[in-house]
C-alpha cells in the first residue's frame, strides 16, 4: 500500500511520507513554511501546527483520529510547563500515521506576510537577516582538544546546516561563559549575507532565548529623522519616534550643510557627531519605549539622501555640492554598529544602508521605488517624495526615472512662521468657510474638543502650539479657495477680503488662523513669508516633476503617489490647488504616507527585498535638476497658484 498523503494548508502542498515521518521534516521537505528556532527539540514551540480530522472531500481524504502519532514525553512535558492551545501539536513532535490535513497557523509561519505595500496588493514576507538558532554544543574533550568557538561553529554546521561563520572578538569574550551557564546548549543570533558572504554570530545566550530580536528601520531626514523599532519576528512594529535633526543648526536645508563643511574645518565631522550622538538617543528611546533591552536591537536599515549618507558615514559631503555630483560610493552598505558609533543597541547589531541612485538622489528614492515599485506599473506613475529635498520617481514597466528636487523645509512645517514638527498640538487639517471665511481646524493628539468630522472651530481650539507640513499646505490652499489670495500668492486685506482675519503686517498682510494670545497661547498667522516660503517649495517640486515628463516625452501622467516623512497623510487635493503636482483626475492621486520608511521596514523585515533593490537602483536613469536649463523655466512659471501658464482641467471639474 502507498504511504500516507500529507496535505497542508493554507499551502495546498502535498506529498506522501512514510509513516514515523516528523510532520516538521515532511514541511521541510515540501518547502512548506514552519518556523523553528530549536531545531526539532520541542523547546521553542514555534512549530505549531493543528491537525484537522474527518473527511475532506477536496482533497480526496479521510482523516481519521489516529492520524497523527499520540503525544510523546517531550511534548507532553511542553504542555505542562506551558500549556499548548486546545488542538496544537508540536510539528516536530508529532509523526505522521496516516492521511492527514495539517493547517500552520500565522505565528508558525516563518514568512508571515507583514508590511503591506502602499500601492499594490503585494505584502512582503517576513524574511530577515537575523535569526535565532538554538542549538547544542559539544563539551571540551582534554583528550581531543578544540576551542568552544569551533565546536559552536561544527554544531552550526551539523545542526542548522550553516557554513562559514564569523564572529566578533567582543562576542568571544562571552562566548565561554554563556556556553557553560546554557549547559552547552544556546541561542544564536546569526546574520546571513544575502550576497553569499560567511554567517555572522551577533549574539548567543544560554539556553532558549525567549527574549525575541528587534530591528531599527530608520529614515534619516534632513529635518526630520523617523525610526521604527521593528520585531523581527513578526515584523510589527512595535515603537516609533522622531526628532528634529540636530544637523540643522549648521544649515536648514542640504546645501548649507554642505557649504558649513566647506567653510568650516572639522564642520563636517561635526555634524557626522551630531547624528550619531541623535540617533543613540532616539534608539535609546525607542527601547525605553518599549520595554526591551538595547541589546536585542540586532538590525539597523537606514534610508536617506545622499549628503544625509556621507554625513552618517563620517565622509565629508563636498564632492555634493559641485558638478558633477559625485558620491563617494552609490553601493548599498552592510557594516557593524561600531563604525557608526552606534553604541545604544547591540555592539555587534549590522547595518544595513539602501543603495544611492546618484548625487542627489539617494538611498531615500530607493526605498520608495522599493516601497511604490514604479518598476512593476503598468500604467505611468508619478511618485512624489515631499520632504526637504524632495524625490521623484516617474516611470513604468518599461522605464523608470529619477530626480531630487530643492524643495527647502517649508513642507516640514520649518521656515513657517509658526510652524512646528508633526507631533501633537500641531494643526495638521485647515478648512476655511468661503463665505465667512473663517478656519476650522484638525489638531494632532487634541481631540477632546472635535467634531464629529474631526474638525473644531477656531475659538474652541485650546492646546494648539502650532502647524505641521500638511497643515501648512492645506491652509494656504483653503486659503486660496476662499479668496483670501491671489494667483499670485499676495494675501488681501481686510477691505479686500472683507474678512477681519486679514491682518496688517508690515507692508504686507497676514491671515490670523488662532489667537489664544489672551490666555497667554500662541498667535497663528500665516503670513505673506510663510506663503512665499511655500510657493518655493511647491514650484521646486512642481519644476521636477515637469523635467522628468519632458525627458519622458509625456505631457500627462496615469496616476500620482503622494508621500511625505509627516505624520499625516497629504491631501492630495489641496495638493493640486496649491499646483505642487501635476494635473490628474483626482480619484487617480493617492498619499502613501511615508513610503521611504516603508521601504525602510521592507528591507528591514525581508532579506530578499535587499537584492531586490540593489538590482532596481541600477536601472533607474537618474535626471539633474540642478544643471537642467529647463529646471528654472519651469520652477518660474510655476510660482503662481496653482500655475502661471499649464492648464488644470481636472482642477475644475
Ligand atoms: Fe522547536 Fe518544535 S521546532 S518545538
Amino acid at each position: 500500500s502507498q504511504d500516507p498523503l500529507v496535505i497542508f494548508t493554507p499551502s495546498g502542498k502535498r506529498g506522501r511520507f512514510p509513516v514515523g515521518t516528523p510532520v516538521l521534516s515532511a514541511a521541510r521537505q515540501l518547502g512548506v513554511d514552519l518556523d523553528s528556532v530549536c531545531g526539532g527539540r520541542g523547546i521553542c514551540s514555534k512549530c505549531q501546527i493543528t491537525p484537522a480530522y474527518g473527511e475532506f472531500p477536496k482533497h480526496g481524504v479521510h482523516v481519521a483520529e489516529d492520524a497523527l502519532s499520540a503525544w510523546n514525553a517531550v511534548e507532553q512535558r511542553y504542555d505542562d510547563k506551558r500549556g499548548l492551545k486546545p488542538g496544537r501539536r508540536l510539528g516536530c513532535q508529532a509523526t505522521v500515521q496516516g492521511d492527514v490535513v495539517i493547517d500552520v497557523p500565522p505565528e508558525s509561519q516563518v514568512h508571515r506576510q507583514v508590511v503591506r505595500k502602499a500601492a499594490s496588493t503585494r505584502a512582503v514576507a517576513m524574511d530577515p537577516a537575523t535569526r535565532l538558532c538554538l542549538v547544542d554544543v559539544e563539551e571540551p574533550d582534554m583528550h581531543s582538544p578544540t576551542g568552544d568557538l569551533e565546536r559552536l561553529e561544527r554544531a552550526l554546521k551539523e545542526q542548522w546546516d550553516i557554513d562559514a561563520v564569523e564572529a566578533d572578538l567582543s562576542l568571544l569574550s562571552k562566548l565561554q561563559k554563556v556556553l557553560r551557564k546554557g549547559g552547552w546548549q544556546v541561542t544564536v543570533a546569526l546574520h546571513r549575507d544575502h550576497r553569499g558572504g560567511s554567517a555572522r554570530i551577533l549574539d548567543l545566550w544560554p539556553g532558549l532565548h525567549e527574549g525575541g530580536l528587534f530591528g531599527l528601520a530608520i529614515d534619516l531626514g534632513s529635518t526630520t529623522i523617523a525610526a521604527h523599532l521593528t520585531d523581527l519576528e513578526t515584523g510589527a512594529v512595535i515603537a516609533s519616534a522622531g526628532l528634529m535633526n540636530p544637523q540643522i543648526r549648521f544649515g536648514e536645508d542640504l546645501m548649507s550643510r554642505v557649504s558649513y563643511a566647506m567653510m568650516n574645518p572639522g564642520g563636517a565631522a561635526e555634524m557626522t557627531a551630531a547624528v550619531r550622538a541623535a540617533l543613540n538617543d532616539l534608539a535609546g528611546d525607542l527601547a525605553t519605549q518599549a520595554k526591551i533591552a538595547p541589546e536585542l536591537i540586532v538590525e539597523t536599515v537606514f534610508v536617506c539622501n545622499p549628503v544625509m549618507h556621507h554625513l552618517l558615514l563620517g565622509v565629508d559631503p563636498v564632492e555634493l555640492g559641485q558638478a558633477p555630483f559625485a558620491l563617494a560610493t552609490a553601493e548599498a552598505l552592510h557594516l557593524g554598529a561600531a563604525a557608526l558609533d552606534l553604541t545604544a543597541i547591540n555592539p555587534r547589531a549590522r547595518v544595513y544602508i539602501l543603495p544611492c541612485i546618484a548625487g542627489h538622489v539617494g538611498a531615500d528614492a530607493a526605498a520608495v521605488a522599493l516601497a511604490e515599485e514604479p518598476q512593476n506599473s503598468d500604467d505611468l506613475v508619478l511618485i512624489v517624495d515631499v520632504g526637504t529635498n524632495a524625490e521623484l520617481l516617474l516611470g513604468n514597466r518599461s522605464r523608470v526615472l529619477a530626480c531630487s528636487s530643492p524643495t527647502g523645509p517649508a513642507f516640514e512645517g520649518a521656515q513657517i512662521s509658526a510652524g512646528q514638527r508633526a507631533a501633537p498640538g500641531a494643526i495638521e487639517r485647515v478648512e476655511i468657510d468661503p463665505v465667512s471665511k473663517e478656519p476650522r481646524f484638525r489638531v494632532i493628539g487634541c481631540d477632546l474638543w472635535s467634531n464629529e468630522d474631526g474638525f473644531a472651530e477656531a475659538t474652541a481650539a485650546t492646546g494648539i502650539t502650532g502647524i505641521c507640513g500638511s497643515g501648512i499646505i492645506e491652509a494656504v490652499a483653503e486659503m486660496r479657495m476662499a479668496g483670501l489670495l491671489d494667483a499670485s500668492g499676495l494675501i488681501g486685506s481686510a477691505e479686500q477680503t472683507g474678512s477681519p482675519r486679514s491682518l496688517p503686517e508690515g507692508r504686507t498682510h497676514a491671515y490670523l488662523l488662532h489667537d489664544a494670545s489672551a490666555e497667554g497661547g500662541p498667535r497663528i498667522t500665516v503670513t505673506q513669508g510663510d506663503i512665499r516660503a511655500i510657493q518655493l517649495a511647491k514650484s521646486a517640486l512642481y519644476a521636477g516633476a515637469r523635467l522628468l515628463m519632458d525627458e519622458m516625452g509625456v505631457e500627462r501622467v496615469d496616476r500620482i503617489v503622494l508621500a511625505g516623512a509627516f505624520g499625516a497623510h497629504i491631501s492630495t487635493r489641496h495638493a493640486m490647488v496649491l499646483g505642487m503636482i501635476p494635473d490628474a483626475p483626482l480619484e487617480k492621486v493617492t498619499s502613501a504616507g511615508n513610503a521611504a520608511g516603508t521601504g525602510a521596514r521592507i528591507a528591514l523585515c525581508n532579506i530578499a527585498a535587499r537584492a531586490e533593490i540593489e538590482r532596481v537602483v541600477r536601472q533607474i536613469t537618474k535626471v539633474e535638476t540642478a544643471i537642467a536649463p529647463k529646471f528654472q523655466e519651469h520652477f518660474v512659471a510655476a510660482n503662481a497658484i496653482p500655475h502661471f501658464s499649464d492648464p488644470f482641467p481636472e482642477l475644475a471639474r
